[in-house]
């Protein structure tokens, strides 16, 4: 059986980025799979630091941009996932069965733990092996991402892989990562060669889901570009990665292929080219911001969804859960 899961972490600013990348990919393949699973994982926030209260306003808001953006709640299974305590049992599971020396390979927490790593959280180590619980916990088999959570998808499999082997049993899938669309890794409208992140220090860096109309100007207006004009085809954007950034972004927020926009503004200078994605990227977002206000503003609402969904989410993991219990050996209640 296909089972789609994916998830963000409600870390607050979502961005153009994890629109593109990741969320846009939901509301599309909620037309093409019948179960599918959206997680806002804030057992994953707290790895760095989050202060209590604004960690419930963003898990609230996160849940409530995809809902925004076109994800459907009725369809699909929206929720929190410390309200689902199996994602924590198996990962503690799985923290047992993943190597530390697959740990040590993992990029995101090279670059999250920067250089004091001695300091990091314990929890930020084991990410990866809450990431694939929070998959193999429904026996999810594909999961939508961007690209720079390629790795990490890779751990799963390997975790996967290696219960299936120790315990002889053939009990999880190996996942396969649904990386598509023309923006599986938007890039810092300041450096056309680091990814755009919610972290970065410059909020110049991103357009986020909730900046203002004059805010999206002064970023797209402000970002990094060069000198010459558009190229008619895409291999003239070579060596030119704030150019070819910019172009992916209009291309996916119009839903058109690089070559498109390219047939369309080649020979244009970013004169012309940076107001014409300026009123596209407004044209887009705007619709979803006045969804969110609306979603925002009733709170009860929105608890209920998350509480429903959870409980959802439970009648899935309850047997998956017990069944893997019982085959580590532990004793039933
Ligand atoms: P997070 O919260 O960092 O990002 C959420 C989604 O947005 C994508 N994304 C991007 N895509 C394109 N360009 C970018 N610049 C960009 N930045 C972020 C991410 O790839 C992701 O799909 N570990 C995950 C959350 C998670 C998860 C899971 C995902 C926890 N458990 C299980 C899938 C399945 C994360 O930190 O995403």
């Amino acid at each position: 059986m296909e089972r789609i899961f994916s998830g963000v972490q409600p870390t607050g600013n979502l961005h153009l980025g994890n629109y593109l990348g990741a969320i846009r990919n939901w509301v599309k393949l909620q037309n093409e799979y019948e179960d599918c699973i959206f997680c806002v994982v804030d057992m994953h926030a707290i790895t760095v630091w989050q202060n209590p209260s604004i960690l419930q306003s963003n898990t609230r808001e996160t849940a409530a941009t995809m809902i925004a953006a076109g994800v459907d709640p009725k369809r699909n299974i929206i929720f929190n996932q410390s309200q689902v305590a199996a994602h924590a049992e198996l990962a503690w599971i799985f923290n047992c069965i993943a190597r530390i020396g697959w740990l040590d390979r993992m990029t995101q927490f090279k670059e999250k733990a920067g250089k004091d790593k001695e300091r990091a959280s314990a929890g930020l180590y084991v990410y990866p092996n809450l990431m694939a619980a929070d998959i193999l916990v429904y026996k999810g088999t594909h999961v939508p991402v961007g690209e720079d959570q390629k790795q990490h998808l890779e751990l799963a499999r390997d975790i996967a892989s290696k219960f299936n082997h120790d315990y002889k049993r053939d009990l999880f899938p190996l996942v396969e990562p649904l990386i598509f669309g023309p923006a599986t890794r938007v890039m810092s409208l300041k450096n056309g060669s680091s990814k755009m992140s919610k972290s970065d220090p410059s909020d110049l860096s991103r357009i986020n889901l909730k900046d203002d109309v004059d805010t999206i100007a002064r970023k797209i207006k402000k970002a990094k570009s060069d000198t010459d004009v558009l190229p008619s085809e895409s291999a003239g954007l070579k060596g030119r990665p704030e150019a070819a950034n910019l172009v992916s972004i209009y291309g996916a927020l119009a839903e058109l292929d690089i070559t498109d926009v390219l047939g369309q503004y080649g020979g244009r200078g970013f004169g012309v080219f940076k107001p014409a994605l300026t009123e596209l990227a407004i044209a887009k977002l705007t619709p979803i911001q006045e969804e969110l206000k609306r979603l925002m503003s009733d709170q009860t609402s929105l608890d209920c969804l998350l509480k429903s969904g959870a409980d959802r989410a439970r009648s899935i993991t309850d047997p998956i859960i017990a069944e893997v219990k019982e085959i580590v050996g532990f004793i039933k209640p």
